[in-house]
C-alpha cells in the first residue's frame, strides 16, 4: 500500500543524513572519511579528538532513527494503519538510509547509533538494555565494535524475553545488517588489530 512506501521512503531520507560527516566538517576537523577507520559514525568521530562531535554524531544518528519511527507511529494512528508494520518499515528505511546513503555513493555507516534510536522509539527498555550491554562490554574490552556486536546479538533475545515478539523479525534483520556492516571490524577483532575506543590509530 502507498502509505507503507511513504514511511519507508521518509525513513530512508532521514536515515541518510550523515551526522558524523556534517558535524566533523562543521567543526573544521576535515572529512571524517579520511580519519581513523574512515567510517562516518560516532566511534570514528571520537578519533578526531573532539568528544563533542562524537556525542553529537551519536545523538544525531540515533535521533533520526527515533524520529522516523515516531512519525510512522503518528501516521499509523491518524490513518488507522498497522502501527507495527508502519513503524518497522520506517525503522528499516532509516537503517538502510544510514548504511547506504545515496548522497555518499551508498557508502554509509555501520548502524549502531541509528539502531539505538530505533530501539528506544519502538520499545525503550530494550534500547536501554542495548546501551547497558554495550557499556559493560566496552568497560571490559575497550572495543566499540565488539561491544556493538555483543549488544546486537542479544537484542532479539531481549525483545523475546520482554514479550515484544512483533519486533523480533525486524530486530533479527537489522542485527544481520549490523554484522555485515562490521565485517572488516570482525576480521580485525579476530586478527587482534582492531583499534580500541578513543585510539587514533589509522587502520592498516
Ligand atoms: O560499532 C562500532 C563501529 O562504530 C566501529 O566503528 O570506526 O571503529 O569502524 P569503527
Amino acid at each position: 500500500t502507498p502509505l507503507l512506501l511513504v514511511v519507508l521512503a521518509l525513513g530512508y531520507l532521514l536515515g541518510s543524513i550523515p551526522f558524523g560527516l556534517l558535524l566533523t566538517k562543521a567543526a573544521g576537523l576535515g572529512d571524517i572519511r579520511d580519519i581513523g577507520s574512515g567510517n562516518i559514525g560516532a566511534t570514528n568521530a571520537l578519533r578526531t579528538g573532539n568528544r563533542w562531535v562524537a556525542i553529537g554524531t551519536l545523538i544525531g544518528d540515533a535521533a533520526k532513527g527515533a524520529v522516523a519511527v515516531l512519525i510512522a507511529g503518528v501516521l499509523a494512528s491518524r490513518t488507522g494503519g498497522d502501527a507495527t508494520w508502519m513503524m518497522s518499515l520506517a525503522a528499516l528505511g532509516a537503517f538502510l538510509g544510514h548504511l547506504f546513503p545515496v548522497w555518499l555513493g551508498f557508502k554509509g555507516g555501520k548502524g549502531v547509533s541509528t539502531f539505538i534510536g530505533i530501539l528506544l522509539a519502538l520499545y525503550w527498555p530494550v534500547g536501554l538494555l542495548f546501551c547497558a550491554t554495550w557499556a559493560i562490554v566496552a568497560a571490559v574490552a575497550r572495543y566499540s565494535s565488539l561491544s556493538a556486536l555483543v549488544a546486537a546479538l542479544l537484542t532479539p533475545v531481549y525483545l523475546a524475553w520482554l514479550d515484544q515478539w512483533h519486533l523480533v523479525g525486524l530486530g533479527v534483520l537489522l542485527v544481520i545488517l549490523i554484522y555485515i556492516a562490521h565485517r572488516d571490524n570482525i576480521s580485525r577483532l579476530l586478527s587482534g588489530t582492531e583499534s580500541r575506543i578513543g585510539q587514533k590509530k589509522t587502520e592498516a
